[in-house]
């Protein structure tokens, strides 16, 4: 079967634990850069990643890199490369991409140049003057950094975050591919109980559940590979009953959501309805000073209101305060709480066993984990 090369980009902090994932579906060579983790394989190993990734955002096949400092390198490197042996006469192939401290700065120049370049490599293989573009799409990523440039075909389509359970949001919701790289971080196991009392749409508790009970995250979606002629018939739907088979449907996990907004504590439910999961899952109506959990262990991963977007910082502190009183030092409890504020510690009461970095959008945060009992 064809060899691939692939980039999995993620969020800022998540390279490890994307390239981790990777090494676990038997990816070879993975090897974890600034925002994106590469790493070879066959088309299978395409399929798996798609489904199965948590924390990286896609799945790319890289085609080729290479330097440019001048519109000509750009073209005469795009065109060399064998887009033939992916994009079909009639595929559409629509380019995006981004450009950082390199010479070609101008991001729709760049893209009108890698257009005109792989059109130019098409015409010569499938001797059409015009491409209708009227089939399924292979959409080219390009990146250019420090005049290295990537050229990649989107084998995702919509982004891997998009799990399909969570159509409605709350009004400040997490991404999945970070509440399933908290929930990681702060390691539950297939009997834990997880508990998320600022649950919102549910997010959290959702990938908690899944990834206990070893539900690969696509299952409930398509990929745009899949539409593709170069794909081996069946290699999706091969991966697809792999991963159904692979579900551990008799983990003890449960999780327990609870939100101020009644609102709120509806939708988590509704998302985990879609989701498959709601009969692992119970949510509440409540503040968090009320929380006061009855199992004798537990693991609380959560993100209170920041004071940017839903409260001011001063009330958020106070919060934190309410939460650091209701969340104890005690064996066999675990919070990860995840926040923008360098001064989260000392608001909850006490200093984080372990902190990690992490990017929520484009917002700098930590992950302030307890697990000293
Ligand atoms: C940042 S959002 C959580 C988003 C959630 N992780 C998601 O993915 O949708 C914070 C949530 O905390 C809730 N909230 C605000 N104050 C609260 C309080 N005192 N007790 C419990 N929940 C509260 C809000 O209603 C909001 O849904």
């Amino acid at each position: 079967m064809q060899s691939l090369c692939c980039c999995a980009p993620c969020l800022f902090g998540l390279e490890g634990l994307a390239a981790d994932e990777l090494r676990r579906m038997g990816a070879q060579q993975v090897q974890a850069e600034n925002g994106r983790v590469l790493f070879a394989g066959d088309w299978h190993t395409l399929a798996a990643a798609n489904l199965w990734l948590r924390t990286a955002e896609r799945v790319e096949i890289v085609l080729g890199q290479f330097n440019a400092a001048t519109f000509d390198e750009l073209f005469e490197g795009t065109r060399a490369l064998p887009w033939e042996d992916f994009i079909g006469r009639q595929n559409a192939f629509p380019v995006k991409g981004w450009s950082l401290d390199s010479a070609l700065h101008s991001v729709p120049d760049c893209q009108s140049i890698i257009k005109k370049a792989i059109v130019e490599r098409l015409r010569g293989r499938y001797h059409v003057a015009w491409f209708e573009e009227t089939g399924p799409a292979l959409p080219v990523r390009f990146s250019i950094r420090k005049n290295a440039v990537t050229l990649m075909l989107d084998s995702s389509g919509a982004g891997l975050h998009k799990r399909g359970y969570r159509a409605v949001a709350s009004q400040a919701p997490i991404k999945e591919t970070l509440a399933a790289a908290m929930v990681a971080l702060a390691r539950p196991y297939e009997d834990s109980v997880l508990y998320d009392p600022f649950c919102g749409s549910g997010t959290i508790l959702i990938e908690g559940a899944l990834q206990a009970c070893n539900v690969a995250p696509g299952l409930r979606r398509r990929f745009a590979a899949e539409e593709w002629d170069c794909l081996p018939a069946g290699t999706f739907a091969a991966a697809r009953d792999q991963a159904r088979a692979q579900i551990n449907r008799q983990a003890p996990f449960r999780c327990v959501g609870a939100d101020l907004d009644p609102a709120m504590v509806a939708l988590t439910l509704q998302n985990a309805q879609k989701a498959g999961v709601a009969g692992r899952l119970q949510a509440a109506a409540a503040d968090v000073a009320a929380f006061a959990p009855t199992t004798p262990r537990g693991i609380v991963v959560t993100n209170p209101p920041y004071g940017e977007r839903l409260l001011d910082v001063q009330a958020a502190r106070e919060l934190y305060r309410r939460m650091g009183a209701v969340m104890e030092k005690k064996p066999g409890w675990r919070y990860a709480v995840i926040s923008p504020d360098e001064q989260f510690e000392e608001h909850f009461g006490r200093p984080a066993d372990k902190k990690r970095k992490l990017y929520n959008g484009m917002l700098r945060c930590t992950l302030y984990l307890y697990f000293k009992g």
